[in-house]
């Protein structure tokens, strides 16, 4: 839309043969009458649409993006689903073999330092001897996210960390649900494996099968441990990671922008299990996954931030990150001023805090704020600093020299209200630029301080100006309806009556 300059100056003329087969309440014509609706479609005329007026909001929600959009389908493929904690939980994953030939738990023992669980396979059975191995081999299989979707003709690429004491002799194998079928196999023979070992394979689809598994298993006496063990198909958007599928879906809606990552996704509903952007960067293996406890399910962070910067090039949409101002999502019965920086304590599934009787979700309170705000500084550099500074280093050794575009972002998502996002000094009216500094809420230490570094970039708001001005500096703020069709239809005219001056709704 927009460009084709021929079109829109010329006069459309519609021509509408009206009421002839109902009761024309507005205008009395006769049935055999021909009313007309003249369009002044000139370009003079017409109003511009704005470039943002339709967009995305992502949200990684119901598996939008982990087991949707981002083509992984390993699921839980660092064994960490369970968190820190030992035994881990390894689910999706299962034993193929019974208890006197494979017994499977979880340690500490991987070589990636955030996220240590590796998954410890013990064979007992042999291809010789007393405990004969059935002939399909014992291992373990994992059914990605409610089956695996592997298709005729496609290469799927193989990629896992492996350590034993012995030489290994492992069938990978992608199989119809039960095991049966094998729709492509390939076979992995190390001698020595004895430090952690990086294996990658590729695997061509002989057949199609929705609901398949992938299989990893053997005949061979012995232990091998697993870790971070994943399977992508090789043709996805660009060779970015994204769905072909589902990434056309996306770029046909034409999308102006792209909110990213959520939603309460970017808060937690416990600020230890909130999307934390410096953990879902680097090398994929690295990053130490957490479990989104808003929608409660575990993401390995596959699609982190570095990928939704991508995702939003990919559209040509523009980026909007929203991101975390140490505020939680659910408003519970007592909010938390936890005098300590509270970051300290994220760690995964503590009984947190259970034995002071403080037992609602935390909240960072803004005089601990600044590591929050650094945070989101750096985030911001590594989106569009340049390939030699801390973070655009980071950036460029991701494969992305050239800065992305970031010229929006928000900040916190749904949080006014919440006692610490605009705190009392704004709620009191008082406007002077030294009192913002001084006991203001987290939303203005965000506000100033990303004013400052990045002059250009657009501030959005959480709280809702459309119908009274906003108390707080802004260049935007937000307004999120959650209606029914009837109900947005009759909010259609809702804005001709919000202030004209100061920021507009984004
Ligand atoms: C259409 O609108 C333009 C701009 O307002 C005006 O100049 C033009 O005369 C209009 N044309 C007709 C046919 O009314
Ligand atoms: C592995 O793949 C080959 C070639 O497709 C096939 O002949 C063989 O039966 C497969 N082996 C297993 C154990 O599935």
């Amino acid at each position: 839309m927009g460009s084709s300059k021929a079109p829109c100056s010329v006069l459309l003329v519609f021509v509408f043969g009206l009421c002839t087969l109902y009761r024309c309440s507005a205008v009395e014509v006769d049935a055999d009458q021909t009313a007309w609706l003249v369009v002044n479609a000139s370009e003079a005329s017409a109003r511009k649409m704005p470039k943002h007026l339709f967009g995305l909001f992502f949200e990684e929600i119901n598996h939008a993006g982990s087991g949707g959009l981002w083509a992984e389908l390993v699921s839980n493929r660092g064994f960490e689903s369970g968190g820190r904690i030992l035994p881990s939980s390894i689910a999706p994953w299962s034993t193929l073999g019974d208890e006197s030939s494979i017994s499977v738990s979880t340690d500490l023992s991987s070589s990636f330092e955030r996220n240590k669980v590796a998954l410890r396979m013990e064979v007992l059975c042999d291809s010789k001897g007393t405990n004969i191995c059935p002939a399909g081999g014992v291992g373990v299989y994992n059914p990605g996210f409610w089956g695996m979707n592997i298709e005729q003709g496609k290469t799927y690429k193989l990629v896992l960390h492996i350590r034993s004491l012995e030489p290994v002799n492992l069938l990978v194998s992608l199989t119809d649900s039960h095991g049966l079928q094998a729709l492509s196999n390939v076979s992995i023979m190390a001698d020595d494996v004895s430090k952690w070992t990086k294996v990658e394979a590729l695997l061509d689809a002989k057949r199609t099968n929705h609901n398949s598994r992938l299989q990893l298993t053997t005949t061979r006496k012995g232990v091998i441990w697993f870790d971070q063990v994943s399977l992508m198909p090789l043709d996805t958007y660009k060779g970015h990671g994204f769905r072909n599928d589902l990434f056309k879906l996306l770029a046909d809606l034409k999308p102006g922008f792209l909110r990213f990552p959520g939603g309460c996704f970017v808060e937690g509903e416990w600020l230890r299990n909130a999307f934390r952007w410096k953990e879902t960067i680097g090398p994929w293996e690295e990053r130490p996954g957490h479990f989104g406890d808003v929608w409660n399910y575990w993401t390995d962070d596959g699609l982190g931030h570095f990928e939704f910067l991508q995702l939003a090039e990919d559209l040509g949409a523009e980026p909007i990150w929203v991101f975390n101002n140490g505020i939680l999502c659910i408003v519970s019965l007592s909010y938390l001023k936890l005098n300590a920086f509270i970051r300290k304590s994220i760690s995964f599934h503590l009984p947190f805090m259970k034995s002071t009787g403080i037992s609602h979700n935390d909240e960072v309170d803004s005089s601990n704020i600044l590591p929050f705000v650094q945070e989101i500084l750096d985030g911001i550099e590594f989106a569009r600093g340049d390939p030699d500074s801390t973070w655009g280093s980071v950036r460029a050794a991701m494969g992305h020299p050239e800065p992305f575009v970031l010229r929006y972002v928000a900040i916190g998502n749904e949080d006014c209200g919440k006692p610490n996002y605009l705190g009392s000094i704004v709620q009191n009216q008082l406007q002077t630029h030294s009192e913002l500094f001084s006991g203001a809420g987290n939303y203005l230490k965000f506000y100033s301080a990303i004013r400052r570094a990045y002059p250009d970039i657009k501030l959005i708001s959480n709280c809702d100006g459309s119908s009274h001005p906003l108390d707080h500096p802004a260049d935007f703020y937000e307004y999120h309806p959650y209606q029914n069709s009837n109900t947005m239809f009759s909010l259609a005219r809702y804005f001709d009556h919000a202030p004209r001056n100061g920021p507009k709704v984004w």
